[in-house]
């Protein structure tokens, strides 16, 4: 078993070890932390980085518990530690790589003094195959501090997210997307609805992650459902046939039958940045209502929003239909937001 830190969305805590039972059975987690978990697993490192709920995974490779003022210990136990360079070759392909140290404290990145970075630095080289390459390494080391009182010295195994640069604007981060697609508990007889798709973000995360029925995504805006379109031929062609991206009206999805829809997971406009043609409480009214109406009894709804006091009522109290079974307060792009799972209540 090795010791892995993957960091997530900050305010999942409770949703995290749900995911990682199912998506990676056999991991016991150590400690969940704000916005981080601490798991052992059988795993290797490229199960571990094709774990799509987290932002970055890492390797850890010693922890310490104490204050920020034993950072200076703490690095110098580590440049005398024989046993770092083995264990770093253990998560590397072989070959030479260059390599820098990074430290955060608190999530701030601040810089360690060369006169504990230079003998670090000479450490983990030393019969690892690693050089320092400050400027453009392939291998990066994080040193933590958090405010738990945790020291961690950690490897890190993901790259830079690798979609963010390619993200388009409005468009969801794809760990987000994965969480909220999550939270409706997939299953594999997944009829599966987004009336408010933008780019498309949650209904292609849902078809690559686990096996499902159909899956609709709809939006208002001609263009974005033309090029959800296009996106759509990118997937497997088994994919292509069960994913429909329609223009429709989230307000009056008349092509449902009631009932037809298993899931909803969606992320409808705010109101902060688009112009909409009403109050966005109006248009959450009208959208919840469409969402109970095609929902089975039981069916699930994944609903994200603005962490807005009018916003948030209506979700909560408009439609009757639902029972509000988990909320997560959450921050997207630096903004509050809330998650909203809710069940449509069985016939009674
Ligand atoms: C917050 S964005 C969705 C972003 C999406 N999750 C993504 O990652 O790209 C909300 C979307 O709702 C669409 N929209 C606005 N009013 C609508 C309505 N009445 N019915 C359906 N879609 C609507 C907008 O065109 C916009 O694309």
């Amino acid at each position: 078993m090795t010791l892995y830190y993957s960091t997530f969305v900050s305010g999942f805590q409770d949703l995290i070890p749900r995911v990682l039972a199912r998506r990676l059975p056999g991991a016991v987690i150590r400690q969940v932390l704000d916005g981080a978990v601490l798991y052992e697993a059988p795993a290797d490192r490229q199960m571990i980085t094709s774990l799509r709920c987290f932002n970055n995974s890492f390797a850890v490779l010693r922890t310490q518990a104490g204050s920020w003022d034993g950072l200076s210990q703490f690095v110098r136990t580590l440049s005398s530690d024989a046993e770092l360079p083995r264990l770093v070759r253990e998560h590397l392909s072989s070959g030479r790589h260059g390599f820098r140290v990074v430290v955060s404290r608190e999530n701030q990145l601040v810089p360690l003094p060369e006169s504990l970075l230079q003998p670090l630095e000479k450490r983990l080289a030393r019969g690892s195959g690693l050089y320092p390459n400050r400027g453009r390494p392939q291998v990066e080391f994080w040193l933590l501090f958090r405010r738990e009182g945790l020291f961690l010295f950690l490897l890190r195994l993901t790259r830079q997210a690798a979609g963010e640069a390619r993200l388009e604007p409005g468009e969801l981060r794809p760990e987000l997307a994965n969480l909220l697609c999550e939270l409706s508990d997939p299953d594999a007889t997944d009829v599966f609805l987004d009336p408010f798709c933008g780019s498309g973000s949650i209904p292609l995360e849902r078809a690559s992650l686990a096996p499902y029925r159909l899956i609709f995504a709809q939006d208002t805006d001609p263009g974005r459902v033309k090029a959800l379109r296009q996106r759509v031929k990118g997937l497997r062609k088994p994919a292509q046939r069960t994913f429909f991206a329609k223009q429709v009206d989230a307000r009056s999805m008349e092509g449902f039958d009631d009932g037809f829809v298993d899931k909803v997971v969606t992320d409808p406009p705010w109101g902060l940045y688009e112009a909409l043609e009403e109050r966005p409480a109006d248009l959450y009214r009208e959208a919840l209502a469409e969402c109970v109406r095609v929902l089975r009894p039981n069916g699930l709804l994944v609903w994200l929003t603005a962490r807005d006091d009018e916003l948030e009522a209506v979700v909560k109290e408009a439609v009757e239909g639902f029972v509000v079974e988990e909320r997560y307060p959450i921050l997207v792009s630096g903004r509050k937001a809330s998650v909203y799972r809710l069940r449509k209540r069985p016939h009674e």
